[in-house]
């Protein structure tokens, strides 16, 4: 797996929207997976798929129920450790939670036939070939065993916010963009040893030039996508970039530049990888073709709803 979902699992987040839930899902989302996973009985188990920072299985176990087991697979490295040093209250649940991570769950050869009476996926198997994660599911299912997803799918709010983010961090990242403007800039500037310098930069007419044309991306960007471009910390990058400059020569400037670069790429690759990932009707269709063969039944295919918001699709199937 490429560590753009690596590292932000190692920061310890508990599930893939930090901002939205600090601790783990809540509201309609906790509601919704407390109930699915009540209904699982004594002595069965349960896959969690595409896990991430666990916060599917952390909920099931949240429920004061014996004897059902938690499984959980990602293919990110994912450490119980790591999530600890941010939520030590979660180092018994998470001990109680089978991990295997670096695991594609599009093979999972590694458990036996019909070991599970619940698999469940949050924001998850979507992402990988969904024939293969089908095929899987139908075999790893006991008879009557449900499958149930909660997906992105197109349509949803976060597809739609997902998108206008990735459209603002082109803009930021592209030749011709924000922080191509502000490397020339700097270029233009030279080494800046005292306020005297900064001053002088004034009569710079090419870095002036520059400095104008960087304002105006600026309030373009800060029109187009508000708290969205607020929420790349881009301005607070040009901010601290513009009160750090004495003492720097372009080669440090330079190399601010690229670290921001590089952190709004690896960013921009995660909302690629969920714009890919979203169930459009093509998938769709391809899903539902393939339930038949696979010995699976539609229980459900609705819009899962979040404040009154599409937040994606809610699926659940049954092996027969
Ligand atoms: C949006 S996150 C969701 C994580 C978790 N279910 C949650 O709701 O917090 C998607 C996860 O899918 C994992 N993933 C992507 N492709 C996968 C694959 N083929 N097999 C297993 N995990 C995969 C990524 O590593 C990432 O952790």
């Amino acid at each position: 797996m490429s560590n753009h979902w690596e590292k932000y699992w190692s920061e310890g987040h508990l599930t893939s929207f930090c901002g939205d839930f600090e601790e783990n899902y809540e509201d309609e989302y906790s509601t919704f997976w407390k109930e699915k996973f009540s209904e699982v009985t004594a002595g069965n188990s349960v896959l969690d798929l595409a896990t991430g920072n666990l916060a599917l299985p952390v909920l099931g176990l949240s429920i004061p129920k014996d004897d059902i087991k938690y499984y959980a697979v990602d293919l990110s490295k994912i450490s119980k450790n790591k999530i600890c040093e941010k939520k030590s209250q979660l180092k018994e649940i998470l001990n109680k939670i089978e991990l295997f991570d670096q695991l594609n769950i599009e093979n999972l050869n590694i458990f036996e036939n019909e070991k599970f009476s619940l698999i469940s996926s949050m924001y998850g198997f979507e992402y990988a070939n969904e024939k293969k994660v089908l095929a899987e599911v139908s075999r790893l299912l006991s008879k009557g065993g449900r499958f149930v997803a909660i997906a992105h799918s197109e349509n949803s709010i976060i597809l739609n916010r997902n998108n206008q983010s990735l459209r603002c961090l082109n803009s930021i990242l592209a030749k011709k963009g924000l922080l191509d403007t502000l490397e020339r800039m700097s270029k233009a500037m030279r080494s800046i040893k005292s306020q005297k310098d900064l001053v002088d930069m004034k009569f710079n007419n090419v870095a002036e030039k520059l400095r104008s044309q960087l304002n105006q991306q600026l309030s373009g960007l800060d029109n187009s996508y508000k708290e969205l471009f607020w929420e790349t910390a881009t301005p607070l990058f040009i901010q601290n970039f513009f009160s750090s400059l004495i003492g720097t020569n372009h080669k440090t400037r330079v190399d601010w530049i690229n670290k921001k670069r590089r952190e709004l790429h690896k960013h921009s690759l995660r909302l690629l990888d969920l714009k890919h990932a979203a169930i459009n009707s093509m998938r769709k269709e391809i899903i539902l073709n393939e339930l038949e063969t696979r010995n699976l039944e539609l229980i459900t295919w609705n819009t899962f709803l979040k404040d009154g918001h599409n937040v994606g699709a809610v699926i659940e199937l049954k092996k027969v």
